[in-house]
């Protein structure tokens, strides 16, 4: 029976059928490799396209030209290499009724130039881009000329490769430095009026039109408002949206508020957690009603209830759920089966994004499948064998044990000495802005349920309690303590970040928040004395602080903690502390000298990452059959783990996630799934 279901309706676009309202935006996971995208990259869109998404916009930023080299291993569109690995991807997807775009741009100053073939980066003024800090060679008619040539290039390639049509990137990218009088000093045809800042991109769509003919699907995704002083005003966006409906050359508008050449301009595009939902989802609608044209969106929409909303109020033609893809590539499935309450929820953390500003490949904190889909499982299979797995520790690293353990047909128990489930999440969700992170939990919790595992909260785990349940494979999953012992003198006289963030130590006036651990921990404790009205400073040994936080999750530190008293010290070392009548006297070093000065503080907090409660562990470890062993070769491979070093042992016993050694949540989770989804 045809569902009524506004999302799964198909949509008419040109010649072309989608099949549903449900797209992934651009997004680059920097998969490529060499520049190619090949079959990790492939594997990846075919996992969203079999599961049922309307369409996918590959890519994100894919190259044009030389002089616009990557900023996070995209795919390099000016290359002929790149059809017949386009083609492969477009093949998969199209084999599962998915439709296959592609991004495609050129950076202008947004990249940066000591890296490919050393080229200056280039744009329409000489001014820098704050984000990534190429001061830009102010381009010439001979550059504009054989940019223009290098787009038509690349869209005649992407048309030689199948794919159903292109969208070009205009929002920070060179097209909308053209048109952006922040961006814009160019004298002549190119600069000044906007009919001329926009003959750029106009050029470029009569020349790509040139060579893909009329037929081929030519789509813009452009800010239609900087939301930015001196920048494109939200009435310029509109006479922009309007110039490119008359132009005839457009067939779908993708629509973006907002600028992204700083991290808290890029955050407001792109919001994390904590932020608003949908913040421009009436401003695209809006957009779609005074051009008429085809209207695509995507920015924090991550549940299907708002999703159904934009498309049943005609604000949006597709809805963009791209990071919720990541977290779920099985959206779509689950809504045709009425299955939306085991969708996964992308919870807003960002991790993704951050992850490839930092130069590695885009990763969910809490889908450890995303992005392995040729070793990886979303679909957990069972097994051959039922058995018995007894799991200690109902933090992320055990409730996924048990989960995929679960859905293996296994017999599940979870220990967990805590009254609830959650371990370190639990603790992170404390904050209001980080709220949502307990969804990893409560998600995790709900799926065991459906698979009757049995909990058994306020129990503290002996060896012995483990043993008499006759378990066939034992995992640890006790997390850590906080680990504050790093200082030669007064260890006793600090305070923990967790103990802060939990509340069970009261904020002190006068705080110094020691962090060498660089991740949430540290900042969210200095966030919840800063709020108190205390004064804080932040100190690390390192360049820069929190270097684990990165780019887009320190944004709402800094808009919390700039207003506030609340200082960054980088480069010195805390060595020692004293007591000093009320107050405690720290010795501060350096790596870089023999220098010590010594300042007093009312509180002096340690961020210092976390020490394994292993003891557990430890006491299992002689009555196992691998003595605690984990096959490495095995794990990374995909295979069971069939070490029996012990004759005599009775069960098989691992240790993951933090009980191991202080790492993150993805580590902690990716443990689990790797180890489980052999057993
Ligand atoms: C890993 C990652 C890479 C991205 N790269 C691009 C890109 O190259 N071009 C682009 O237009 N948008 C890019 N985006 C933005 C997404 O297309 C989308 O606008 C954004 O994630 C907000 O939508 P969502 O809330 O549904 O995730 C990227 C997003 C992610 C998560
Ligand atoms: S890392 Fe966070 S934001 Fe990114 S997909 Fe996963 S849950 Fe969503």
């Amino acid at each position: 029976m045809a569902s009524n279901d506004p999302l799964l309706q198909p949509y008419k676009l040109k010649h072309l059928t989608i099949k549903n309202r449900i797209m992934t935006t651009s997004h680059e996971p920097a998969y490529p490799e060499d520049g190619m995208p090949k079959d990790r990259y492939r594997a990846y869109h075919e996992e969203r396209a079999k599961a049922g998404v309307g369409m996918t916009m590959t890519a994100g930023s894919a190259a044009v030209s030389r002089d616009s080299p990557p900023v996070f291993n995209n795919v390099l569109a000016y290359k002929d290499e790149v059809v017949p690995w386009m083609k492969k991807v477009t093949d998969a997807c199209h084999e599962h009724g998915c439709a296959v775009m592609i991004q495609l741009t050129h950076l202008g100053r947004r990249t940066g130039w000591n890296k490919g073939d050393w080229l200056p980066a280039v744009a329409p003024s000489h001014h820098r881009e704050a984000s990534h800090r190429a001061f830009p060679k102010q381009m010439e008619d001979w550059d504009i000329l054989r940019i223009i040539e290098d787009y038509a290039d690349a869209a005649e390639r992407m048309k030689a490769a199948g794919l159903d049509g292109i969208e070009l990137e205009a929002y920070g990218h060179l097209m909308d430095q053209f048109w952006s009088p922040r961006t814009n000093t160019l004298d002549g045809e190119y600069g000044g009026s906007l009919e001329n800042r926009m003959r750029f991109s106009l050029n470029v769509l009569e020349a790509i039109r040139k060579r893909v003919g009329d037929k081929f699907i030519v789509g813009i995704r452009y800010t239609a408002d900087e939301a930015d002083k001196d920048g494109i005003s939200a009435a310029e966006g509109i006479e922009i949206s309007k110039r490119l409906q008359r132009s005839g050359m457009v067939d779908f508008l993708n629509v973006i508020r907002g600028h992204i050449d700083t991290d808290p301009g890029l955050t407001d595009v792109i919001p994390v957690q904590g932020m608003k939902s949908a913040p421009h989802l009436d401003f695209a609608g809006e957009v779609k009603k005074v051009t008429g044209m085809p209207t695509f969106h995507a920015a924090r929409i991550p549940d299907v209830a708002t999703a159904r909303y934009a498309v049943a109020e005609g604000l949006l033609d597709m809805v963009g759920m791209t990071r919720a893809h990541m977290a779920d590539p099985h959206i779509v499935r689950k809504i045709m089966a009425g299955r939306e309450d085991d969708i996964r929820p992308c919870v807003g953390a960002t991790y993704c994004l951050d992850r490839i500003y930092q130069g590695g490949d885009a990763l969910c904190i809490h889908n450890a499948a995303t992005g392995r889909e040729l070793t990886m499982p979303h679909d957990i299979p069972l097994a051959d064998k039922k058995r018995k797995i007894v799991i200690v520790g109902a933090g992320p690293a055990g409730l996924e044990a048990a989960r995929v353990s679960a859905e293996r047909g296994h017999d599940v128990i979870v220990f967990e000495a805590a009254p609830e489930p959650g371990g370190q999440i639990r603790l992170s969700a404390q904050s209001q802005r980080r709220a949502e992170m307990i969804s990893i939990i409560d998600w995790r919790m709900a799926q065991c349920a459906a698979r009757d595992v049995e909990f058994r909260f306020n129990t503290w785990a002996e060896a012995a309690d483990i043993e008499v349940e006759n378990p066939d494979v034992v995992i640890i999953a006790t997390g850590g303590l906080p680990h504050t012992e790093v200082l030669k003198n007064g260890n006793e006289l600090v305070v923990s970040s967790w103990d802060i963030i939990a509340g069970d130590v009261k904020p002190g006036q006068d705080v110094l928040v020691y962090d060498d651990a660089g991740d949430h921990a540290g900042l969210q404790a200095a966030e919840v004395i800063a709020n108190t009205g205390a004064k804080v400073e932040i100190m690390t040994p390192d360049r820069s602080f929190a270097p684990d936080v990165m780019a887009m999750n320190l944004v709402p530190y800094m808009r919390s903690m700039q207003e506030k008293d609340v200082t960054f010290t980088v480069t010195y070392r805390l060595k020692d502390v004293v007591r000093d009548g009320n107050r405690l006297r720290a010795k501060i070093g350096t790596d870089y000298s023999d220098l010590i000065k010594e300042k007093n503080y009312d509180q002096i907090v340690v961020n210092h990452g976390t020490i394994p409660m292993d003891e557990i562990y430890f006491d299992l470890k002689p009555a196992s059959v691998n003595l605690g062993e984990l096959d490495h070769k095995a794990f990374i491979n995909g295979q069971p783990q069939s070490i029996a070093a012990n004759a005599d042992g009775k069960f098989q016993l691992f240790r993951i996630g933090d009980a191991v050694a202080a790492r993150n949540t993805h580590a902690a989770i990716y443990d689990a799934l790797r180890l489980a989804k052999d057993l």
